[in-house]
């Protein structure tokens, strides 16, 4: 059986918070406290778009998180400022970890896709500017179905796009309501604990494998009946 690999991009390879050090220009030590906050509302904004049936690129969710977020904080920044931290964003360095762990992946033979709510555009741009675009067979992006993570339809289309079943497949992310959409739509999926602190949703639906690090991910996988 080859093992196909859907990686999570936002958050598991590409770091959301690389935005901290132009943040902390504005806002000096509360950048980190933005980042999340800026973090949270875009997701918030893609789950909501999609249960509202009123999709818009991903992008549109961040630049109107940011927005939201510079109202909570009271930091009013010029649109000039706004425009330049969306660059900024666009090109969001890898975690340490990602080529280290995407290399053990090709190594081990398993078919390596980004799967991700950002369009195949800004994909393709953050994985070649993080300089690891050439360990994927391709990109797929929820844009094609015009929903969001954790609509099931989204890992259905997945799938179909990489020409696997959901019981070789494995969606590998930090973000805990990925990991269960995944499992819950019949794939595997590997949460990606990026911090002790992090914590999985109690709703009884568990990873089948969680890891520290994407260096441990292909002997876990490999150790999986
Ligand atoms: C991604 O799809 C959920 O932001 C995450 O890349």
């Amino acid at each position: 059986m080859t093992i196909t690999l859907a990686f999570d991009v936002y958050g598991t390879l590409i770091d959301t918070h690389g935005v901290v050090i132009a943040l902390e220009k504005h806002l000096g030590d509360k950048a980190l406290d933005f980042s999340k906050t800026w973090r949270e509302k875009q997701l918030e904004y893609s789950f909501r778009r999609g249960l509202m049936q009123n999709y818009k690129n991903f992008s549109v969710c961040t630049r109107h998180a940011l927005d939201y977020t510079c109202s909570s904080f009271k930091t009013p920044l010029t649109q000039e400022d706004k425009e330049t931290l969306l660059e900024v964003y666009k090109v969001l360095p890898a975690f340490d970890d990602a080529k280290e762990g995407l290399a053990l992946a090709q190594q081990a033979g398993f078919r390596i896709f980004a799967f991700s709510n950002g369009s195949a555009e800004a994909v393709e741009i953050l994985l070649t500017t993080a300089g690891i675009r050439d360990f994927f067979l391709g990109v797929v992006s929820v844009d094609t179905l015009k929903s969001f993570k954790p609509n099931p339809a989204v890992y259905s289309h997945f799938l179909r796009q990489a020409g696997a079943t959901g019981a070789e497949s494995w969606l590998i992310s930090s973000n805990p309501f990925d990991v269960i959409g995944a499992v819950s739509a019949g794939m595997r999926g590997a949460w990606v604990q990026r911090s002790p602190d992090a914590i999985f949703d109690p709703w009884g639906i568990e990873p089948t494998s969680t890891v520290q690090s994407l260096t441990e991910l292909t002997e876990k996988i490999r150790s999986t009946p």
